[in-house]
């Protein structure tokens, strides 16, 4: 199973603030969604419940909630309760590739743990106020940089923005 990292991030680290995106990018959610569609996502709780109500479970893909809270429900996901076991139920169900969606925790935990070959990062040409972070540094050196593409700022996204990916030299 191929394990990937999508996240989109400001030129200082930010990636979120008060449980929230910073910015407005349709083209990188479209990215997001058409990249994401029909494999398996990964998620925290934070994150997941960052996500409006009505969008969630993301549609057409399994969803994978961790918390370390046994109690908590999510309707139409799958909750477990370490990352470990979400790499087992991903196999499970016979996941090709599984998506780790955010936020800064369960990023932080993937790079450490897992063995992510690859990630889809969208460098943000912005510098907002935020309250998380993504290591920018943690795939500089030992990683394959390919550009896939570089958008402008415009009526759909509120700055410029390239997606890059990252896919480990060794894998
Ligand atoms: N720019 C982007 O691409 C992007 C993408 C995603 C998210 N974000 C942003 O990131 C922020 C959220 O990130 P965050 O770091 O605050 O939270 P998070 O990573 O979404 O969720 C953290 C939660 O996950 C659970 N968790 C973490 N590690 C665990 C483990 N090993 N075992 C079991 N459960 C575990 C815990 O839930 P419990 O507390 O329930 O135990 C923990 O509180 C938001 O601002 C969001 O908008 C940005």
């Amino acid at each position: 199973m191929r394990v990937s990292i999508i996240v989109a991030v400001a030129k200082n680290g930010v990636i979120g603030r008060k449980n929230n995106l910073v910015w407005r990018l349709r083209d990188d959610m479209k990215f997001f969604s058409d990249t994401t569609r029909g494999h398996t996502v990964i998620t925290g709780r934070k994150n997941y419940e960052s996500i409006p109500e009505k969008y969630r479970p993301l549609p057409n893909r399994s969803n994978i909630v961790v918390t370390r809270n046994t109690d908590f429900v999510a309707p139409g996901s799958h909750v477990v309760h370490s990352l470990a076991a979400a790499m087992e139920y991903a196999a499970d169900i016979g996941t090709a590739e599984a998506f780790i969606i955010g936020g800064g925790e369960i990023y932080r935990q993937a790079l450490e743990r897992l063995n992510v070959e690859r990630v889809l990062l969208t460098h943000v040409n912005a510098e907002p106020e935020g309250d998380t972070f993504f290591e920018l540094d943690s795939v500089a050196t030992g990683w394959h940089r390919t550009s896939l593409g570089e958008f402008r700022a415009d009526d759909r996204n509120e700055h410029g923005f390239e997606i890059v990916e990252y896919s480990r030299v060794d894998s």
